[in-house]
């Protein structure tokens, strides 16, 4: 493992080029990012969805620099081995080269090894200036949330041929400004399969099918936390939810009952 014992971007190059499938996972948090160190997930994303999952936000738009740098710094302690990746919040690579700097400066200082950025258009010669200056940048195409109100919702794009072929003319250039993967995210997984057969650089999807190098879900979703919100595209790894609610129910019945504590739990 290069890079002094911790893993980073060249683990998932050599995973693609080796045909090994990569596993990301989102963590806002130090215990989960033990928990996804010890499984041995290939990266972790702190991701903006962590305005929505944790903060009950309405959407990612609301995720702001200070938010993504206080997370990623926990998850950075919780995973001082991991490659993680944070994503940098609504607009931040909109206002210039300065500002990008600064805010991916921010997260990388907070513990990040590479910054996702959402979109290509109007900002490619920013993604490139940050890779130029020593940032890894993981590319984010197709339903790309930060935009949910333009595109008006969060449904399948690249369903049209010129949308599709904007996602792939994208994936391209990513890869030739030097984006070290992709995100792919609620696309017709044709395309997804098409991206990933046209480029060298890992894809990882989302809502996107099996053709991809690899898969990232929202940790919440595999973990099944959230009873309202159960996308098609999410598989559920444990039902989290009902698990942690039959364990609070029980510790208010025996309290309530004087089961708890019991001798052996107090202290002397
Ligand atoms: O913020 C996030 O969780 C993401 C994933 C859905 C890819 O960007």
């Amino acid at each position: 493992m290069p890079g002094g014992g911790m893993n980073n971007v060249h683990d998932l190059a050599r995973a693609r080029r080796e045909g090994r499938r990569l596993a990301m996972v989102t963590a806002y948090d130090v215990l989960t990012a033990r928990i996804l160190e010890a499984a041995d997930v290939d990266a972790i994303l702190v991701g903006d969805s962590v305005a929505m999952v944790v903060h009950g936000l309405p959407s990612t738009v609301h995720a702001t620099l200070e938010m993504m740098a206080l997370h990623t710094a926990a998850v950075r302690r919780g995973a001082p081995r991991s490659l993680v990746v944070a994503d940098l919040p609504f607009l931040a690579v909109r206002r210039g080269r300065q500002v990008a700097v600064e805010a991916a400066g921010a997260l990388m200082c907070a513990g990040a090894n590479a910054v996702k950025a959402e979109g290509l258009a109007g900002h490619a010669e920013v993604l490139a200036h940050l890779i130029e200056s020593g940032i890894p940048v993981m590319g984010h195409l197709g339903l790309t949330p930060q935009a949910v109100h333009q595109i008006g919702g969060y449904q399948v794009q690249g369903r049209t041929e010129p949308a599709a072929e904007r996602i792939r003319t994208d994936a391209r250039r990513l890869e030739g400004i030097g984006a070290f993967a992709v995100v792919l995210e609620c696309v017709p997984a044709t395309l997804a399969a098409d991206v990933t057969a046209a480029l060298t650089i890992p894809t990882i999807g989302i809502g996107a099918g099996a053709g991809t190098s690899g898969q990232v879900l929202v940790v919440s979703d595999l973990l099944g936390l959230d009873a309202d919100f159960r996308p098609r595209f999410a598989r559920r790894y444990h039902e989290g939810r009902a698990a942690a609610l039959e364990a609070v129910r029980a510790f208010v019945r025996d309290v309530r009952g004087g089961a708890f504590p019991a001798a052996g739990e107090v202290l002397a």
